[in-house]
């Protein structure tokens, strides 16, 4: 959290820094994406964090280089609580150029059956 209530709240959404200023302590994540940074992929179902429809994902430091991936259900976290913290929604997966990641099928004689996976594909 900030240090007190005038320093901004400092953090990354899909991958570009923002400073967020002047928003309600009890603003939620999801309002303020849908509402303030035009960001309506992230839905709003029961509002009360049981449906998982506002889910995105918050990537924050563990402490030790690494960090902690977590799905976070937008309507009830609040805007204060994710300062020095990066949020990705699904707005975020259509920026990666579709060339990024490869996909393929292959099939498995023994079964018959086909499966598919996707991966980066190398440069
Ligand atoms: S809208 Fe249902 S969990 Fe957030």
């Amino acid at each position: 959290m900030p240090a007190n209530g005038n320093d901004p709240i400092r953090l990354v959404l899909n991958g570009e820094r923002v400073d967020v200023s002047g928003v309600s302590p009890q603003a939620t994540l999801l309002s303020w994406l849908r509402e303030t940074r035009q960001l309506p992929g992230t839905k709003e179902g029961c509002a009360e964090g049981d449906c998982g429809a506002c889910t995105v994902v918050v990537a924050e430091s563990r402490g030790d280089g690494t960090l902690a991936w977590k799905p976070v259900n937008a309507c009830i976290r609040l805007i204060p609580s994710l300062d020095g913290k990066a949020v990705f929604t699904v707005e975020s997966l259509r920026t990666r150029p579709a060339r990024s990641i490869r996909c393929s099928r292959r099939s498995s004689s023994a079964t018959g059956r086909s499966a598919a996976s996707a991966r980066p594909a190398s440069r």
